[in-house]
């Protein structure tokens, strides 16, 4: 065999491996595992357990913005920002690395916008934020859950 020869095969091994790499990254980083739903929603395709920890986490949204409504409504501004800081980024690192390969670009785009909102409400809310602000910022967060609903449910992948 020719160097020529060998060089081009290992060019040509070496543009086969990238694309696979390509490949997966795609997968893993944008494409997530998705199927279309029932309801013609895009399902997000989880374990029982993943999709546990999601639903488990969305409830605690909910027991959330309850505590940020109560706190609203005595102008405790440090209760908004105990609160909302409670569902902020530090929440979103619960998630495991697998789950994440499993969520679509435009999802976890959502997802850590909401988580960074609600840092950036316990923030404003500590500098002296008004609960005027704080209203409209929360009217502004529950948009995205609101967005995210309309567009995906979560299923569980079919035992294989
Ligand atoms: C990035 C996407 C996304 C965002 C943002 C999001 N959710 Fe969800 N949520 C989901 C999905 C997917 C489900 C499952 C829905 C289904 O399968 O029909 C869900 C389910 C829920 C449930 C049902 C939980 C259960 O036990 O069944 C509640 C409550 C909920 N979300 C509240 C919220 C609240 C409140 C917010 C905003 C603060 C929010 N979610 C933001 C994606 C999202």
């Amino acid at each position: 065999m020719t160097d020529a020869i060998k060089s081009r095969i290992y060019l040509a091994t070496i543009s086969v491996l990238l694309l696979v790499i390509a490949a997966m990254a795609y997968k893993f980083i944008v494409a997530g595992s998705t199927q279309t739903g029932e309801d013609g929603r895009v399902a997000v395709m989880l374990e029982p357990g993943e999709r546990a920890l999601m639903l488990r986490e969305m409830r605690g949204f909910v027991v959330g913005l309850q505590l940020v409504a109560d706190a609203l409504s005595r102008d405790d501004m440090q209760g908004v920002a105990k609160a909302s800081r409670a569902m902020g980024m530090a929440r979103a690192r619960d998630v495991p690395a697998a789950m994440m390969g499993k969520l679509p670009f435009a999802f976890k785009t959502l997802a850590l916008g909401t988580h960074r909102e609600f840092d950036t409400i316990a923030a404003d809310a500590e500098a002296n934020g008004t609960p005027r602000h704080a209203l409209a910022q929360l009217a502004d967060v529950l948009q995205k859950c609101v967005a995210c609903h309309a567009s995906y449910q979560v299923n569980v992948e079919a035992a294989k």
